[in-house]
């Protein structure tokens, strides 16, 4: 591809909504941008190109940019030739509503246009605001190497898009299909990543474990499964590939699906000593009958075995989850069987939500959304508080254990400390003494809360 010079310094600032893979994709557009000679800025004030990377989500998430915007645009009047953009997941679902609310916005970029991204800035000067709306299920920026904040724990896209079509979700509407990065280039990719300094590698894909090396990716010479096989090319190969990358601390990913949990995966999760034994596995719900409904391809009774597997074959998993109230249909009864085996099952952490109906889904067109927002509210705040008093006593267990901890940097509310994570991703802050950023330290745990660890070095 063409590299497309700016006429003049343009300095870009970028503000990032939503998920990790925002986050990521914010860094591709930072690598593709600086390529062709932006500067990227770290203060809104000095920018004279403003981005912004939506989630389109919840209907929550949507308001928030949404205002945002409206701030936004307060600055471009006292700045008339700030550029301000629209991009991700947002500028895909609501392009028009974007164009209705916000005329003032520049260009509106989906996930797969930010290749145009330096073009789209340049051509401000016509008035139309510039359109990078097309899908394409080719595009896996394979080749840009994204521009990160330098740090301990660097987050990798190996997969983008989804194909799974849970009736709720719009991320396959605004993501595409789902397509995989070829591991020679993930293995590169890491190489380079532990070259910089970064000791951890989280590996992100909406269904991070269906990733297959080739045979699903329309860009790459396709591979029949037993070529792909035989060179070795699922989830689980990829895992212990970046096991052995040399100088790397740590590898993590998220977020799996339930359904493609297969056995090279927990065989690689229980012997790779670099792969941490921690899974985010979103449930949704404990109801088989909302699961269905939801399209998640698996029974509460098989998400329960699975659990019952992972933690026969990796002992000390730490397990987190998603979980959605108050969907389509969603009865008490059903509700209280997501409370049952959230309480059977005692995660780590969990992130909960209301359900949000989303334009475009399935569920939107075809369900009612006939729980009442009162109703949403009260079964969320319960099962808040059910996994608070879980976290908390899971947590307290640990007082007095000692853990391994990768120091992260300085703690936000005292220079003194420092914070980390845990194999198990729980925060941990403790007296700095002689450590150092980066460096994997043994804390012995003096008291905890729901979310955080506190603690102090041991020899
Ligand atoms: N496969 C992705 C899912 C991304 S969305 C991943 O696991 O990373 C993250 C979570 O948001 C989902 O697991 C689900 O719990 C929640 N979610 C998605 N769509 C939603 C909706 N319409 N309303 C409420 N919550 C939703
Ligand atoms: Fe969404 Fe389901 Fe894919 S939650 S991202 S459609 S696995």
């Amino acid at each position: 591809a063409s590299e497309i010079k700016p006429q003049k310094a343009r300095r870009v600032y970028i503000e990032t909504y939503g998920c990790q893979m925002n986050v990521s994709d914010s860094e591709l557009m930072a690598g593709i941008l600086t390529r062709s000679g932006y500067e990227m800025v770290d203060q809104l004030e000095s920018a004279d190109v403003v981005l912004v990377n939506t989630c389109a989500i919840r209907e929550n998430a949507e308001e928030k940019v949404l205002n945002r915007l409206k701030h936004l645009n307060h600055r471009k009047r006292r700045q008339p030739n700030l550029v301000l953009g629209v991009c991700g997941c947002m500028a895909q679902h609501i392009k028009t509503k974007i164009l209705d609310a916000a005329p003032y916005v520049d260009l509106v970029m989906g996930p797969d246009s930010y290749r145009s991204l330096p073009r789209a800035i340049q051509s401000m000067t016509t008035g139309d605001p510039f359109l990078g709306l097309k899908l394409d299920k080719s595009e896996d920026y394979a080749d840009v190497a994204p521009v990160r904040k330098e740090g301990v724990r660097a987050w990798l896209t190996i997969q983008r898009g989804c194909d799974k079509m849970c009736t709720f979700c719009i991320v396959p509407f605004v993501r595409g299909r789902e397509r995989s990065i070829p591991m020679h280039l993930l293995i590169d990719d890491v190489k380079r990543l532990v070259h910089e300094g970064f000791k951890e590698v989280v590996l992100l894909g909406q269904t991070v474990n269906s990733y297959y090396d080739g045979e699903k990716s329309p860009l790459y010479p396709p591979l029949t499964k037993g070529e792909a096989k035989r060179r070795g090319g699922d989830f689980g190969d990829l895992l212990v590939a970046m096991n052995e990358v040399e100088g790397l601390e740590r590898v993590r990913f998220t977020s799996p699906h339930p359904s493609d949990a297969t056995e090279p995966l927990i065989e690689a999760m229980a012997t790779c000593d670099k792969v941490c034994k921690q899974m985010h596995l979103p449930l949704q719900s404990g109801s088989t009958k909302v699961l269905k409904a939801m399209r998640r391809t698996y029974t509460a009774e098989e998400y329960r075995e699975l659990v019952a597997r992972m933690r026969e074959r990796i002992p000390n998993l730490s397990i987190s989850t998603d979980v959605i109230v108050g969907f389509c249909g969603e009865t008490e009864e059903d509700f209280m069987e997501t409370c049952d085996l959230m309480a059977e099952i005692r995660y780590d952490a969990a992130f909960m939500f209301k359900y949000s109906a989303r334009e475009g889904t399935l569920a939107y067109k075809t369900l009612n959304d006939d729980v009442s927002e009162e109703e949403k509210g009260r079964r969320l705040r319960e099962i808040i508080e059910l996994q608070e008093r879980i976290s908390h006593e899971i947590n307290q267990a640990l007082v007095g254990k000692i853990v391994a901890v990768l120091a992260e940097g300085e703690s936000r509310r005292d220079a003194e400390h420092y914070h980390g994570k845990t194999d198990s991703f729980k925060t941990t802050v403790f007296p700095k003494g002689d450590s150092n950023v980066g460096e994997l330290v043994r804390v012995k745990v003096e008291s905890a809360t729901a979310h955080t660890l506190l603690g102090e070095i041991v020899a």
